[in-house]
């Protein structure tokens, strides 16, 4: 079977078939039998290649320690948005300007307390440091937004206040018909080099598949500072209601089918950028936790699976790679890593365009029999 992209994409067979010419071939468990299943990401050792993305799960104190009980490796806080910057932003300013016509020492810099308009960064501070307290793996905060804005202080002030490492979410559709794909690039690339240059921690950037020309812009990110690439971000696509006429966002889980699309980049990337790899969406089971590292992901992340199974998947996640990989006789996940991509792989057409006839062919066939 193939996606209808031409791919043919790993499938349990192959994991079953595993061995052969390019591939690392398996050395056995550790000394006490168990593989390891540490990873290193974004300069940091995790304990698992499991890690739980971004949600309303990554934001909750229970849940948190609930996927440390669980054997995640680390994770990724709920993203601080570039609007709600902007928005502080704006009331700031306009709070000063109002305090400027009514307090002379206003001119010299007197500075009020602020409460109350700025309870958005002030909260995700509280939430870093709460959840450092909370848990013991690496705590990841997450910036999203697409334009310059403030984000370089405030990925400062996210580091100060503990994170681990930032992810910057980068989250727009580049609708205007008057902008071309290189300033859009630009925009992104300016973010990261500001961002990466400001912070001590290690930054990573999260991007959707729409970009037109992904594995240069991979290299760039690199080049202006990025540690690690997470792939992909899924956009929430709009619906229209046909009783209102109205449009709206609408959520929808995903499923393991759509492991496929980060699967093949994170195997076309894989030896060919200096950056951690993460695979995000469609990570499901410990099969898709499998396949993602053998293509080339330095760790699995997941979001709709633990909001469907709640935080204790992540446990089913972890024992099932571990029990995969004895039985394999892999020692390690990094020996694992990458075995099946592209650079390893006897096929590396199989990750491009080759074999889209071929696929289009067999299910013709299939179809008309
Ligand atoms: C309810 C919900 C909230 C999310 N919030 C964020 C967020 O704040 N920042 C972010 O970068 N990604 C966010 N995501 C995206 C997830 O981190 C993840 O990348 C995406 O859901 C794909 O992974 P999955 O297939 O495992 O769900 C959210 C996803 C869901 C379902």
């Amino acid at each position: 079977m193939s996606d209808g992209n031409g791919v043919r994409p790993i499938d349990d067979d192959d994991l079953d078939a595993l061995s052969g010419a390019g591939r690392v071939v398996p050395s056995g468990p550790g000394p006490k039998g168990e593989p390891d299943l540490s990873t290193r990401y974004l300069g940091l050792t995790l304990r698992s290649p499991v890690v739980a993305s971004a949600s309303p799960l990554t934001g909750d104190l229970p849940s948190l320690r609930a996927l440390d009980a669980a054997g995640v490796g680390a994770v990724v806080l709920p993203s601080l948005f570039e609007e709600q910057l902007e928005h502080e932003i704006a009331e700031v300013e306009r709070y000063l300007g109002l305090s400027a016509d009514i307090n002379p020492e206003a001119t010299y810099g007197y500075a009020p307390v602020l409460d109350g308009y700025n309870q958005g960064s002030v909260r995700y501070l509280r939430l870093i440091r709460e959840a450092k307290a909370a848990v013991k793996v690496p705590v990841i905060a997450s910036l999203n937004g697409a334009t310059r804005g403030g984000w370089t202080e405030y990925a400062r002030m996210l580091a100060d206040a503990g994170a681990d490492a930032i992810e910057l979410n980068v989250y727009q559709v580049a609708a205007d018909p008057g902008r071309t794909a290189r300033e859009t690039e630009k925009e992104t690339l300016d973010v990261v080099d500001a961002v990466t240059s400001a912070c001590e921690v290690p930054v990573a950037v999260k991007l959707s598949p729409y970009w037109s020309a992904l594995a240069h812009l991979a290299t760039q990110l690199v080049d202006a500072g990025a540690s690690g690439l997470v792939l992909f971000n899924r956009f929430y696509q709009p619906d229209i209601d046909l009783e209102t006429l109205s449009v709206g966002p609408r959520l929808v889980l995903s499923t393991s089918d759509e492991l496929r699309l980060p699967l093949r980049w994170m195997a076309l990337l894989h030896g060919r950028v200096d950056a951690s790899l993460a695979a995000t969406t469609g990570i499901h089971t410990p099969v898709d936790v499998t396949k993602a590292l053998l293509a080339g992901a330095n760790v699995a992340m997941t979001t709709s699976a633990l909001l469907r199974h709640g935080p204790d998947h992540a446990g089913t996640l972890v024992t099932g790679l571990a029990s995969w990989m004895a039985e394999r006789e892999y020692a390690s996940v990094e020996q694992m890593t990458g075995s099946v991509s592209q650079v390893n792989v006897a096929d590396p057409a199989a990750f491009e365009r080759a074999n889209y006839l071929e696929t289009l062919t067999r299910y013709a066939s299939t179809f008309l029999t």
